[in-house]
C-alpha cells in the first residue's frame, strides 16, 4: 500500500485554513465501506484507536497495535476521496522519543496513504509534535481526557475544572505552537473550550467540549447506535442501528428455521432463463 494523494483531497493546512469558519465537520472510520459513507459528509475522516474497542472488543484503547492500525488505515483509505485521512498513533508508537514517533508516523503514512497521523498528549508531547512537523509529517494533537492515559488520570473523568483549567490551557498553547494543524479537545468543560478556541491561532475539534469549538468529531459507531456497550453523556445517537440489526438478525433466522428462507426468488432452476447463458 503506498501513499496516494487525489485531486480535491482536503489537506491538513486546509482544515488549518478553516480556523474561526465554517465548522469542520469530522468522525472516525474503521472500514471502507463506512468510510464511503463518511466521507461523502465529512472534512476529516479519522482512523481512531478507538477501534480496539467499538471492533474488535478490547476494554481500552490501550491494546491497540501498530498492524491494527495499518490494516484498519489501509481500508478506510479506499473508501475516502474528499476528506482529509488522520490515522491515530497507537499506545506506544511514539512515547518513547521523536525518533520513536517518526518512525511509526512514517509507516502510518506509508502504508496506509493518511496525510496527516494524531497523536495524545499536551506539554509533554510537544517536542515530538514539532519534529514530526518539521520532517513533513502533519500532526493533530488530542488534549483534555486522553484515553491512552485512562490509568494516570483515573478513568474517564472530565478534565481542567477549576483550577486544573491551567494545564489544560498550557496544553493547548503547547500543541499550538509545537506545529499541530488542529487539536481534538475531550471532555473539558464548555467555558475552557470557549476560552481555548478563543486563544489558539489552529482549529479546536470538539468531542464533550463545546458547541462553539471550530469543529466537532463523534466515533461513529457511537452516533449511529451500533455501539452500544455504553454512551458517554457526549455521545447523541443520530439513529439506533443495533436495535434495528437485532431485529433483522432475528427476523433471519426465524425464516431459516420454518424454512421460508430461502425463498423462490433466492433459489436457481437447472434450466437457464431464456436470454442467459
Ligand atoms: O480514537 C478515537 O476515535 C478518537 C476520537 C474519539 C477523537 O480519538
Amino acid at each position: 500500500m503506498s501513499a496516494n494523494i487525489k485531486a480535491n483531497t482536503l489537506t491538513p493546512s486546509d482544515i488549518l485554513a478553516r480556523k474561526g469558519g465554517d465548522p469542520l465537520v469530522c468522525l472516525t472510520a474503521y472500514t471502507t465501506p463506512m468510510a464511503r459513507l463518511v466521507d461523502a459528509h465529512c472534512d476529516v475522516v479519522l482512523v481512531g484507536d478507538s477501534v480496539g474497542m467499538v471492533l474488535h472488543g478490547l476494554p481500552s484503547t490501550l491494546g491497540v497495535t501498530m498492524e491494527m492500525m495499518v490494516m484498519h488505515g489501509a481500508a478506510v483509505a479506499r473508501g475516502v476521496s474528499r476528506a482529509l485521512m488522520v490515522v491515530d498513533m497507537p499506545f506506544g508508537s511514539y512515547e518513547e522519543s521523536p525518533e520513536q514517533a517518526f518512525r511509526n508516523a512514517a509507516r502510518l503514512m506509508r502504508q496506509t496513504g493518511c496525510a496527516a497521523v494524531k497523536l495524545e498528549g499536551g506539554v509533554a508531547m510537544a517536542d515530538t509534535i514539532a519534529y514530526l512537523a518539521a520532517r513533513s509529517i502533519p500532526v493533530m494533537a488530542h488534549i483534555g481526557l486522553t484515553p491512552q492515559a485512562i490509568n494516570t488520570l483515573g478513568g474517564y473523568k472530565v478534565q481542567g475544572r477549576g483550577d486544573d483549567a491551567a494545564r489544560i490551557l498550557s496544553d493547548a498553547r503547547a500543541v499550538a505552537e509545537a506545529g499541530a494543524f488542529a487539536v481534538v479537545l475531550e471532555k473539558v468543560p464548555e467555558s475552557l473550550a470557549n476560552q481555548i478556541t478563543a486563544d489558539l491561532p489552529i482549529p479546536t475539534i470538539g468531542i464533550g467540549a463545546s458547541a462553539d469549538c471550530d469543529g466537532q468529531i463523534l466515533v461513529v459507531d457511537d452516533m449511529l447506535g451500533l455501539f452500544a456497550a455504553f454512551k458517554p453523556k457526549f455521545v447523541k445517537r443520530f439513529a439506533e442501528l443495533e436495535g434495528d440489526a437485532d431485529a433483522a438478525i432475528a427476523d433471519y433466522a426465524k425464516q431459516v428455521r420454518a424454512r421460508s428462507f430461502p425463498g423462490p426468488e433466492h433459489v436457481f432452476g437447472d434450466q437457464a432463463p431464456e436470454g442467459t447463458t
